[in-house]
C-alpha cells in the first residue's frame, strides 16, 4: 500500500509530499511538532497533546494552521489513509514560506506550513526490547534553554542518539552543568530510589514536558507509588533500584545501563514493567 502524507491541504503521495524551499521550518528550524501514539487505531492522550502544541505555537507567536477540530479531523484522515492501527501520528506546523529574513513575518503575509504523516510501528518489537530493556550513554546537555518548547530544532538530540548508537545504546541522557540528568534526547528520564520512590526531573524550562511523563504521574498516584519531581545525578541513578524512560514512541521503556554500568540488577525491573503494562488505563484513548 502507498503512503499517504497530508501536506498544507492535501492528501499526497509519499513521492510528492513536498514543501517549498523557502519554508521557515527548513531555513531555521521556526517550526514545531508533536508525536502522538496510535494504539488499536485509536489516538492516545490527544487532548495532552492538543494542549501542547497549542502551547508550543504561543510561545514561538505563531498562529495555530487550523482549529483544533479541523486539525484532529487531518490527522484521523491520515492514520486511516495509511492503515495505521499501531504506530505514531507525526504532527508539525512551521511558520510557512517567505524570503530568507530572521525576524518574522507579520501572520498576515504568510501561512504556516501544516504536516501530517502516519506511520505503523510494531507493537512486538517494542515489546521485545523492552523484555530486555536499553541501555543510555550520558552527554552534556549542550540545547539551547527552552528545550520545554517542541521545536524541530533536534541536531543536539541527533548528535547524542548517533553518539549512543555507536556505543550500543538506544537513548543519550543529557547533563547539565550541576552533573545531573535534564532529560533523553527523545524522552523524558526517571528512577525507582531504593526506597521505591519514583523520581523524574520537575518541569521547566531544561525539559520538555511530556506527555507520557504526565498520565505515567497520574499512573504511579493510581498504583499508590510515590513519585518525587527533582533532579538526580548519575551517582544516583547508579544506586537506583530501576530506571526507565517515557516518551510517545515507546511509553515506558526499562533503562538497564547507563554508561556501560548496570542499574540495579541490570535487568528491567518489577516496578518499571508493572507501570508499562497499567499506562494505557491511565491514557485518554480517542477513537479516530
Ligand atoms: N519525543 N523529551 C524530549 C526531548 C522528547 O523529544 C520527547 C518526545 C519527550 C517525551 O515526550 P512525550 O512523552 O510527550 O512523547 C521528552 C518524541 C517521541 C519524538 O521526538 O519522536
Amino acid at each position: 500500500m502507498s503512503r499517504i502524507i497530508y501536506v498544507n491541504g492535501s492528501y499526497k503521495p509519499h513521492a510528492d509530499a513536498a514543501i517549498h524551499a523557502e519554508d521557515r521550518g527548513f531555513q531555521f528550524a521556526d517550526s514545531i511538532y508533536e508525536v502522538i501514539e496510535v494504539l488499536g487505531g485509536k489516538l492516545v492522550d490527544a487532548t495532552r497533546h492538543m494542549t501542547r502544541l497549542a502551547r508550543s505555537l504561543r510561545e514561538l507567536h505563531m498562529p495555530p494552521p487550523m482549529s483544533d477540530a479541523a486539525l484532529l479531523h487531518v490527522i484521523t484522515r491520515t492514520i486511516k489513509l495509511n492503515r495505521v492501527r499501531d504506530g505514531l501520528v507525526y504532527v508539525q506546523v512551521s511558520r510557512g514560506e517567505g524570503r530568507r529574513d530572521f525576524a518574522f513575518p507579520s501572520p498576515e503575509s504568510v501561512a504556516p506550513t501544516l504536516v501530517v504523516i502516519a506511520r505503523s510501528q510494531s507493537q512486538s518489537k517494542i515489546a521485545a526490547l523492552a523484555s530486555t530493556g536499553i541501555a543510555v550513554k550520558t552527554m552534556p546537555d549542550i540545547r539551547w534553554g527552552r528545550s520545554d518548547i517542541k521545536t524541530v530544532m533536534l541536531l543536539p538530540a541527533c548528535l547524542a542518539k548517533d553518539a549512543a548508537k555507536r556505543e550500543g545504546a538506544k537513548e543519550a541522557w543529557f547533563i547539565d552543568a550541576n552533573g545531573a540528568i535534564t532529560e533523553g534526547a527523545s524522552s523524558n528520564a526517571w528512577i525507582v530510589t531504593a526506597a521505591g520512590t519514583l523520581v523524574t526531573r520537575p518541569l521547566d524550562h531544561r525539559i520538555l514536558g511530556g506527555v507520557t511523563r504526565a498520565t505515567l504521574i497520574d499512573c504511579a498516584k493510581r498504583e499508590g507509588l510515590t513519585v518525587e519531581e527533582r533532579a538526580f545525578t548519575v551517582t544516583e541513578v547508579l544506586a537506583a533500584r530501576e530506571a526507565f524512560v517515557t516518551s510517545a514512541s515507546n511509553t515506558v521503556m526499562p533503562v538497564i545501563q547507563v554508561d556501560g554500568r548496570a542499574i540495579g540488577t541490570g535487568q528491567p525491573g518489577p516496578v518499571t514493567l508493572k507501570l508499562r503494562a497499567q499506562f494505557h488505563h491511565s491514557a485518554e484513548i480517542s477513537d479516530v
